[in-house]
């Protein structure tokens, strides 16, 4: 198929462009750089530098002909998306609807669509089915939810075939590919450069959330579990009927707290890493653990994976290999 990824310079958007051509698809990127690297964009894939608001440019791109588009671009700091909603909306929803505009326009039928747990918020029971109810505690999670529920309305009103798989914690690497955050805010990346000593400590924040330890428990995914799963989505457009839009949960199925990711990361790395004990960051959930039950029924997805100690030790490796990550 002749695929566009939308975020293929970024860090999971890079590691499905290179599945899609190792699958023997045709890869364009589209990115805008503000958060990806061009040296991220998989050899033998085309990058085409544009923004998602820059409605002319992405009509342009998608009268090339394309079989479907995977899109991963988007603002995702949970933290950011406090303090700047506007912002959030405007990238996540609003370039959403120009994407799908497009698609429409130039007869796109088929969508992957980077969704997320932060959808669900606070959740009533784990493992978090997708029929829990949403009620995302951040502007994240709500621009996410919107742009899901753009895209169901529209493809029931102009017969495509989408998927929007909702993503727990991504984690690891794959080969060259990393990931490089500026800035860096995510926990595994944070406690191994701890570890590699560029920073003095790893806070954690929170220590009085209604869990085993006081510390907030995530799903961890490997990337290339969660990337294989969107080769899977693709496929099964095939047999999907038209206006069928699907949505799936995508984790392990098991939490670890935020002290159990810094313990696993002690023991895969060797090193001792200074944890120091701060207030809550604001917009995080307790708990969040994926039932993944109905993507392993419906599209055999079965993560290869799914160990902490593996997803760490990834991480790991890249950031010695890359220790300025792709600025070397
Ligand atoms: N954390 C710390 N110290 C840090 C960084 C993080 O204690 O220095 C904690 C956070 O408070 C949170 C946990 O580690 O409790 C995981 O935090 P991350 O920032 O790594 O990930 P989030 O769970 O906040 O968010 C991630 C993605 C979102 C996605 C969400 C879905 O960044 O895009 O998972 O579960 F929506």
């Amino acid at each position: 198929m002749k695929l566009l990824v939308t975020g293929g310079a970024g860090y999971i958007g890079s590691v499905v462009a290179l599945q899609l051509l190792k699958a023997g698809h045709e890869v364009a990127v589209l990115d805008n750089l503000s958060k990806g690297h061009e040296e991220a964009v998989p050899e033998g894939a085309e990058l085409v530098r544009a923004d998602l608001l820059d409605a002319e440019r992405l009509a342009e791109t998608l009268a090339g002909g394309y079989d479907g588009v995977l899109h991963f671009a988007a603002l995702s700091l949970v933290g950011e998306s406090v303090e700047q909603p506007e912002r959030y909306y405007r990238a996540n929803v609003v370039g959403t609807l120009n994407l799908l505009d497009a698609m429409r326009d130039a007869g796109v039928p088929r969508l992957v669509f980077s969704s997320t747990a932060a959808v669900y918020g606070e959740p009533d029971e784990v493992p978090i089915p997708e029929t829990a109810p949403t009620r995302p505690t951040n502007p994240y999670g709500g621009a996410k939810l919107a742009a899901d529920q753009l895209i169901s309305f529209h493809t029931k009103a102009h017969r495509l075939k989408t998927t929007s798989l909702r993503y727990f914690n991504v984690a690891g690497a794959s080969g060259a590919l990393g990931e490089d955050h500026e800035p860096e805010t995510h926990l595994i990346p944070l406690v191994l450069s701890a570890a590699l000593g560029e920073r003095e400590n790893i806070k954690i924040f929170g220590t009085d959330y209604p869990t085993p330890d006081g510390t907030p428990v995530r799903d961890y995914i490997h990337v290339e579990d969660l990337g294989r799963a969107h080769l899977l989505a693709l496929e099964a457009a095939d047999e999907a009927e038209t206006g069928e839009h699907r949505v799936y949960n995508l984790g392990n199925g098991s939490g670890f707290s935020v002290r159990e990711v810094i313990e696993a990361a002690c023991e895969v790395t060797g090193r001792s890493i200074q944890a120091v004990e701060a207030p809550r960051r604001t917009g995080d959930p307790a708990m969040l653990v994926a039932s993944s039950r109905k993507i392993r029924e419906e599209l055999g997805w079965k993560p290869e994976k799914p160990s902490l100690e593996a997803m760490i030790s990834d991480a790991w490796d890249w950031m010695q290999k890359y220790p300025r990550g792709y600025d070397e």
